[in-house]
């Protein structure tokens, strides 16, 4: 048998392919069942012992010289068919993908999670409560009696009875969260201090206009310690604690300054006023010419308050501050018009850097 005329002979087959199945055709042709390169190989055993070593070696070679070529012939073959693809989806890897529109956060979003992480990496927890909420924990648990005028300021959002739990409403403000709290923590075995920021939302009956929304959010601050030797916890804690907070969210630093302000559940009261950021105190229509703006109700938690809590006002004290958040975002970022927040308007939402967290 002519091992050498064959190996051209196949060889030539392979190359001669036009394509993948004549390809298959050839390869079948050669190596199926029945294929001649194999039947080259096995013809080994026909031939007289001598000359077997030297068949064997040179049907040998030429099978892998076969298979190799098979094998590049197949290869270029899948490269041409997948450069066929790609040419014919008219696919252009530069091209710069679609747009697609990103949400953004809500202006009070943004500076309600910036103050989330500013008070939680001084120590503090997050803390949530309902917003159905009893009357007990809005008013009387907070040292507002039944006969207080201070509920008269709060229009309040009463809403059915359900039998046997008293009266519900829609909280008027995150003070609540404060005695429900100080319960939990006592009933847990209270280890002080304990220190928590309540963002949330809050309702009252409101007539809307610039400055007043009948859906607001505040975020309630509390702060109590053990009275250690003659200290507890002080207004210079509170005022040091606010300075921080408002140096943060107004993105300068502040000056501030404390007058008496009434709220029952404090004593003493304070109204925190912050120097206008606007014309930096020297008066402007934003500050009403004062060069301050009221910015902060705050004080120290009246012992009332502290006894609902679970807690002996001998042995503990605290500071607890209300930051009505509209109002921050508001001053951060020269908004006039308290109704912007939940009017939906897009070309006013927009304005605000895209989801970036
Ligand atoms: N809850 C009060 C309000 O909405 C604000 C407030 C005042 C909260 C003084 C406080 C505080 O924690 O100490 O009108």
């Amino acid at each position: 048998m002519d091992t050498l005329a064959q190996r051209e002979t196949w060889l030539a087959a392979i190359a001669g392919a036009h394509d993948a199945a004549q390809l298959a055709a050839v390869e079948t042709h050669l190596f199926g069942p029945k294929g001649v390169v194999l039947e080259l190989v096995r013809s080994v055993t026909s031939l007289p012992k001598e000359q077997r070593p030297a068949f064997g070696k040179a049907a040998n070679a030429v099978k892998q010289e076969v298979e190799a070529a098979l094998a590049a012939q197949r290869e270029a073959f899948a490269q041409q068919a997948l450069a066929r693809e790609l040419g014919a989806a008219d696919f252009d890897p530069t091209e710069p993908g679609p747009r697609r529109a990103r949400g953004a956060l809500h202006p009070i979003t943004i500076v309600q999670n910036e103050l989330v992480d500013l008070f939680t990496s001084l120590g503090f927890q997050w803390q949530d409560g309902p917003e159905v909420e009893s009357e007990y924990f809005n008013f009387d648990a907070l040292n507002i009696p039944a006969d207080h005028p201070a509920r008269e300021s709060q229009d309040t959002f009463w809403l059915e009875p359900h039998a046997g739990l008293g009266k519900n409403l829609l909280r008027t403000h995150t003070s609540p969260v404060q005695v429900r709290t100080l319960q939990r923590a006592v009933a847990q075995g209270f280890e002080p201090p304990l220190k928590v920021i309540v963002p949330g939302r809050c309702f009252r009956s409101e007539t809307v206009d610039k400055s007043h929304e009948h859906t607001f959010y505040q975020m309630e601050g509390l702060v109590v310690d053990r009275v250690r030797g003659e200290h507890g916890v002080s207004t210079a804690n509170l005022i040091h604690t606010m300075k921080t907070c408002l140096r943060v969210i107004l993105e300068r630093d502040v000056q501030v300054r404390l007058r008496p302000g009434f709220f029952p559940f404090v004593e003493p009261g304070f109204e925190l006023d912050v120097n206008c950021p606007f014309c930096k105190g020297q008066g402007c229509s934003v500050c009403k010419q004062s060069g301050w703006i009221e910015i902060l109700p705050c004080g120290m938690v009246h012992p009332n308050v502290l006894q609902k809590g679970g807690l002996d006002p001998e042995q503990f004290t605290g500071f607890a501050f209300g930051m009505g958040l509209q109002r921050v975002v508001m001053l951060r970022y020269g908004i006039d018009d308290i109704r912007q927040f939940m009017g939906g308007d897009l070309r006013f939402l927009q304005q605000f850097p895209e989801v970036a967290r």
